[in-house]
Formats: C-alpha cells, structure tokens, sequence
C-alpha cells in the first residue's frame, strides 16, 4: 500500500504503458474504502479496461477487492455492484469507534450517513430503550449502545441483512443492550414502549409513520429520514409527518432538522428529529 499522496501518480505511471494515453484522464479521481473494499466509479470509456484499472487501484491502495458503484434499490436498499476485482467482499469497517461487518456488495452503507450516524450516538442517553425500525447491519444504533450504553431493539427484515447485525452486536460487545429481531417492523408487537424510535428509511418512509406512533411513548423522540424533492423543502418531511401524526391522534413538535446528503437530482435525503405526544396528554 502506497501513501495517501503517491497513490494517484503511481496508479498513473502503472496504467500510463498500458491505456491508451487520452483514457489517463478518464481514470477514477476518487473513491471509497469501506473496510478493505473499494468503491470505485468508472466511466463508461474504460469499459474495456476496467478489470485492469481496478486491479491496479486496488494494489496500489491495498484493497482486497474492487466493486463498481451502481444504483441502491428497491424496498431492502440492496446496492447494485458490478465485482471488477477479487472475490470476497465482505469486510469490517471501522468508523467512530465502531465495527461495522457487512458484504459491501449486498448491503448498503453509504459514508455520506457518516455525520449521522455519529449524531446517534451523541443523541442517546443512557438506558433509554430506542427501537431502530430499519436496522440494516447497525448502522445507526450500534453507535448508540456502543457510546452511550442506550438499550435498543433493532428490526431487520431482510435474512442476509440481520446475519450481519447479529454478528455486529456481538463484534462491539453490545449482546446486552440491543435485541435483534428478524422481522417486518409492521408486524412488531410491542406499544408504547420507546423513548427514541429511528426510522432510518427513505422514499417511503411516510408509510410508517403510525407503526412508529404506536411504539413511541408518550414524549418520545422519533428521528424522521425521508427524501424529498428540493421544491417542497422546508416544508417537508416535516409537514407530512404532523399531519399523519394528527390523524392519529398525537401532537408533533420540530426539534431540529438536517440534510443528510444529496439523493438523486434534486432531490435530498432529510432526517427530522420530532417530539411525539398524544393530543390532551401533553403537561399531565
Ligand atoms: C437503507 S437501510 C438503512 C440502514 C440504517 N437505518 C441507516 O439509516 O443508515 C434500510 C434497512 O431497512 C430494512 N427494511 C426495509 N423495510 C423494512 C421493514 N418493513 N421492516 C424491517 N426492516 C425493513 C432494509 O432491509 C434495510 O436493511
């Protein structure tokens, strides 16, 4: 592996008697690590090098395998990758102070959530019982139990997915304070249990915002994502989730609103963390 500052003109010089010379422009300027994976963007021009191109970028960085950055999609957030180099693609990574085990090519984890899921771990409290609706591997309430020793409850539906988690629980020591469940978080049982609910989940998110009224005590604090088109902003996701909440019965109150990243053209994936209380019950 290569010092941060050498590896561009090495990769260069490698590639520069193979390519031919227009295509240099062309190589990638960035990517990203998660865990020895490499996230790599390749533009459509080095199509017929792009299995040599990854490779070199991957000894020079010290990579164990290469993927190609595509589209996440569909209802389980499945990353759509194309394998250039290597084989085994699943990893730890290691961010925060927390260990993060997935299979880059099967589960998302984007390192634009970073500022959040450090956020998380600041907004816990200890012994606080928080349900995460969307768990995926941890991502957003292993830094929770890990730094703030907050009790959580973690739902993930999708099998491959809640490996992962399980592992991780165990990777940070945690088996204590967070209970996994492998299950649709609209078939959890449990009412009115959680002082803090995360609903890391966009595009649909608003399908559940009742599901995360019913598990929420009365004060709880539920942490809203949602992605939103930039003309509806700032009204939304905000505006949504009150009138929801007022159908249901409860008060929503605004405690404080971020843009998380850019999501498509346009578009902006928005977390907002509200304040849930049931309408007459407020001050008792
Ligand atoms: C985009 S990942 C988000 C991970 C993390 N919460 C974050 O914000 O970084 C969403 C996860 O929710 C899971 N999921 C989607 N619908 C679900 C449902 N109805 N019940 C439980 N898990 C669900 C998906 O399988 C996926 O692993």
């Amino acid at each position: 592996m290569s010092g941060t500052r050498e590896i561009k003109p090495k990769i260069r010089r490698i590639l520069s008697r193979e390519l031919p010379p227009g295509l240099l422009e062309a190589l990638p300027k960035h990517w990203v690590m998660v865990g020895d994976v490499l996230i790599l963007p390749i533009r459509p021009e080095l199509e017929p090098y792009k299995r040599r191109v990854a490779e070199v970028y991957a000894r020079v960085i010290g990579a164990k395998a290469v993927l190609r950055k595509g589209h996440i999609h569909g209802e389980t957030r499945k990353p759509n990758y194309e394998l250039l180099w290597g084989s085994d693609t699943v990893t730890v990574h290691v961010e925060n102070g927390v260990k993060y085990k997935l299979d880059v090519a099967k589960i998302m984890f984007s390192p634009a959530n970073v500022k959040e899921r450090v956020r998380m771990a600041g907004v816990a409290k200890p012994g606080e019982l928080v349900v995460d609706m969307f768990a995926g591997i941890g991502h957003l309430s292993l830094p929770m139990a890990v730094h703030k020793k907050a009790r959580v409850i973690a739902i993930e539906k999708d099998p491959y997915t809640f490996r992962f988690l399980v592992e991780n629980i165990w990777l940070n020591g945690v088996q204590e304070l967070m209970t996994p469940y492998n299950m649709d978080n609209r078939d959890f049982p449990a009412e009115n249990v959680a002082d803090r609910v995360l609903m890391g989940y966009v595009v649909k998110t608003a399908d559940f915002i009742p599901k995360a009224l019913s598990i929420a005590k009365d004060g709880a604090v539920i942490h809203y994502h949602n992605t939103v088109p930039e003309k509806l902003m700032p009204e939304e996701p905000f505006a949504t989730f009150k009138k929801v909440a007022e159908d249901y019965g409860y008060e929503a109150e605004k405690l404080n609103e971020l843009v998380i990243k850019r999501y498509a053209p346009g578009v902006w994936h928005v977390v907002v963390d509200v304040r849930v209380s049931r309408k007459g019950e407020q001050n008792l």
